[in-house]
This record gives structure tokens, C-alpha cells and sequence, in this order.
């Protein structure tokens, strides 16, 4: 890293591949899982060593609840795991843990082990770690508007005020910026319904490496491209 300006402040991951980085070595999808896990270790902990404010991963979308039940549920489990090892890791290092998404189709346990973490990190200033889970950006841009609907009961004169920013708040990540880099591994390209409103503006970084292959080399990588890009929101230097 060259100027220190050109670190962002918020960079979001579509951790992609691991079933394929499975299948690649004769195992099973959920072997690729696993060793995505240690992957967003890694990249917490570069993160936080590249002095990134924000950390957003994408872990399971709405669409995933449509695979295998078996694979689910191997996933749910996995996650709620990962969570509970990770806590005094997130102590330790002054780490907030977030996660936004559809909390509704997620289950009582998996619900009261995030309120738990939540609320235990809540203070913690070195880096935002956020999980999105069961989220994808089209559900949430509709329950902002039924919100919205709700709010205003429809009233002309209230909806006229309601701009982009005012619209923002109705969204999920409210509380917090957007993304500036939007990284996604395996070597797909396409956004996969992530964050379609907050990713606007966004930096993207496509790689061919599969998650459970994207380690802290890979991470300074897409920093380093990053700090070449000129962003220049539309307008004229
Ligand atoms: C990403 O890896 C993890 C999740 C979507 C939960 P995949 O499971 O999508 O792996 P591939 O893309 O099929 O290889
Ligand atoms: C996107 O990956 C969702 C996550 C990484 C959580 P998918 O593997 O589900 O997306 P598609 O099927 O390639 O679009
Ligand atoms: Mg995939």
C-alpha cells in the first residue's frame, strides 16, 4: 500500500467456489465449506492489518435456501460453529460482529447465537465484521418499500420527501457504509442478487482463485488493484 487514502474503508465479499474447490479433490462440497472458514479468518485478520473499517461477507443467500436440505443445514451448522469458536477471537481484537439478512428464516437457535454475539461485540471499534445471511438485495430493497408504505401510509406529501438517503435508511445496512471494493471469487461474474442498491458506486474485483484459496497474498492483491483505480462518482476531475 502506497498512500494510506487509498485503503477502503469497507470491503465486501461474495466468497464464492467452495464446492467446486471441493469436488476438484474428490471430496464433498461441504469439505470446501470447512476450509472456507479459515479463509475468512485469514482475511479478517488482513483486514483489520490493512486498517479496513468494514468487512461484509457474503455467506448464504436467499436462492441458497434452495439447495439440497442436506447441505443446508451442514452450512447452518458449520456457520453456528465458526460464530461461537470465533467470539473470543473477535474479544481479543476489539472485532464488532454484525449479521444482516432475513433473520426470520433463520431458526430460533442460530437467532439467539447471533443476539448473543452481537451483543457481546456491540462496542467494539477495530474493524465491523459483517455476515449476510439469508440476504439477498432484492429482498431487501422490497422490505425497505413495505416499510416505506407502511411509514406513510401511502401519504403523497410524506413520500415526496423520501430521497435516496432517506430510502437508505429503510435498508438493512443503515448503519453503515458502503461498500467501496466488492470482491468475488471463483471466477463468476455476476453479483448474484447481493447488494444491488449499496453496491451502486462500488469498486469490483473479480478473481478466478476459489474461496477456500483466497488468502491474505490474494486479499493485499485485490487492495493493491484497488488503490490503481480512479473513482470518479460521475463526475469530471
Ligand atoms: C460459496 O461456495 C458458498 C455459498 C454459496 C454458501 P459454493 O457453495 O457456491 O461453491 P460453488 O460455487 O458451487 O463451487
Ligand atoms: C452467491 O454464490 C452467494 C454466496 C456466495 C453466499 P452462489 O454460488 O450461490 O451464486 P450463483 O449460483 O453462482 O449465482
Ligand atoms: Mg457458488
Amino acid at each position: 500500500m502506497t498512500e494510506n487514502k487509498k485503503v477502503p474503508a469497507h470491503v465486501s465479499i461474495i466468497m464464492d467456489g467452495n464446492g467446486r474447490w471441493a469436488r476438484e479433490r474428490g471430496r464433498e462440497r461441504v469439505f470446501g465449506h470447512f476450509e472456507g472458514v479459515e479463509s475468512v479468518r485469514v482475511c479478517t485478520e488482513a483486514a483489520v492489518e490493512a486498517g479496513v473499517k468494514y468487512l461484509s461477507l457474503y455467506a448464504f443467500s436467499e436462492e441458497n435456501w434452495g439447495r439440497p436440505e442436506s447441505e443446508v443445514s451442514a452450512l447452518m451448522e458449520l456457520m453456528m460453529k465458526s460464530m461461537k469458536n470465533e467470539l473470543k477471537t473477535f474479544l481479543d481484537n476489539d472485532i464488532r460482529f454484525v449479521v444482516l439478512g432475513n433473520r426470520a428464516r433463520l431458526g430460533d437457535e442460530m437467532n439467539a447465537a447471533i443476539d448473543n454475539m452481537m451483543e457481546l461485540t456491540a462496542s467494539n471499534k477495530v474493524l465491523t465484521l459483517i455476515l449476510f445471511l439469508s440476504y439477498s438485495g432484492k429482498w431487501d430493497i422490497l422490505q425497505a418499500a413495505k416499510r416505506l408504505a407502511k411509514e406513510t401510509g401511502g401519504d403523497p406529501e410524506k413520500l415526496a420527501q423520501v430521497g435516496q438517503e432517506e430510502f437508505g435508511r429503510l435498508l438493512v445496512t443503515k448503519d453503515y457504509p458502503d461498500p467501496d471494493l466488492i470482491i468475488r471469487t471463483s471466477g463468476e461474474l455476476r453479483l448474484s442478487n447481493y447488494l444491488l442498491w449499496q453496491g451502486a458506486y462500488s469498486e469490483y474485483y473479480f478473481t478466478p482463485v476459489t474461496w477456500p484459496d483466497f488468502r491474505r497474498e490474494q486479499f493485499f492483491e485485490a487492495l493493491e488493484d484497488y488503490a490503481s483505480r480512479d473513482r470518479r462518482f460521475g463526475k469530471v476531475k
